[in-house]
């Protein structure tokens, strides 16, 4: 039986890659932040899982505002990197997990979730900067992946709740996979920002550092929140921090904290990771 061995969380910036490309990793503007995911770094290392499912939203990139899916899922060969207008990034394709993709597309609709499925679909920074983070720049992709779109860009876009109702579906579907994998999910987007409108440049740190603490401690108290009191706290394009529920959802109530990371900001953005096992099936901690 296929296997959860963690969840990951984490901002998705698209300077983080642009930093990285430019070379400025070890700039003093940008070596703390960098530093900060060592440990989640060496976590993926020691615990080397064999599928990432990657929630994340797509920035206008592979959909537009005139079709907008409220889910989608990928069941691709191969997700290609998407160039954003600066040309193609040296990074490898991500190789898909398509057998897993169907189980779980056929999982969701099972529990009454009625995604779009993807079997050709370009990736954007929502997911190639979240694995940049955690596996840096191989020639290939230790990890087999598995993207789940979220819409939180047009309203009315899905409620927090369900979002991480998804996420009891998704650790439904890998326990009832049979193959021997190990499974990793990750929530990405937010923390806090607003990229336009009156508050643009908003972030607000102590609501951040919150959620880093509640979305381990309290997820219930985080999915019963309104997609207004998203945005309120964390910005317009913060609201993006819904998705973590998705990765938090597949999680058992008791979860272990590995590592935990908060820098801001990164761009205008309040940028955080976070790496929990099950409290019921954690390993030892790795050295950070
Ligand atoms: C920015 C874009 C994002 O998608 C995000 O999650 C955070 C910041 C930006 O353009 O600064
Ligand atoms: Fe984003």
């Amino acid at each position: 039986m296929a296997k959860l061995i963690g969840g990951l969380g984490t901002s998705h910036v698209p300077s983080i890659a642009a930093a990285i490309d430019k070379g400025l990793r070890d700039t003093p503007d940008w070596k703390p932040f960098f530093d900060g995911y060592i440990p989640g770094q060496d976590w993926v290392k020691e615990h080397k899982p064999d599928v990432a499912v990657v929630i994340f939203n797509d920035h206008g990139n592979s959909f537009f505002l005139d079709k907008v899916p409220t889910f989608a899922v990928g069941c691709a060969e191969e997700y290609r990197p998407v160039d954003e207008g600066w040309g193609p990034r040296a990074i490898p394709p991500f190789r898909g997990a398509v057998d897993f993709s169907w189980h779980f597309i056929d999982t969701l609709v099972e529990n009454r979730f009625d995604p779009m499925i993807c079997q050709e679909i370009e990736v954007d920074h929502g997911i190639q900067v979240p694995m940049e983070l955690f596996w840096g720049r191989p020639d290939q992709w230790p990890v087999r992946v598995v993207p789940i779109f979220v819409n939180v860009i047009q309203y009315p876009i899905p409620l927090p709740s369900r979002c991480y109702e998804m996420g009891r579906v998704l650790r439904q579907a890998i326990e009832s996979y049979p193959g021997d994998e190990r499974f990793v999910v990750l929530g990405t987007g937010g923390l806090s920002h607003q990229l336009q409108g009156a508050r643009a440049g908003f972030v607000n740190p102590p609501a951040d550092e919150a959620f880093l603490r509640d979305i381990a401690t309290d997820p219930d108290k985080l999915a019963a929140m309104s997609r207004e009191q998203y945005v309120e706290m964390f910005g317009s394009e913060g609201a993006e921090l819904m998705m973590w529920l998705v990765m938090r959802g597949a999680m058992d109530r008791d979860v272990v904290v590995r590592h935990k990371h908060y820098f801001v900001p990164a761009s205008m953005t309040g940028a955080g990771m976070i790496v929990m096992e099950n409290k019921a099936t954690s390993s030892p901690a790795v050295a950070a």
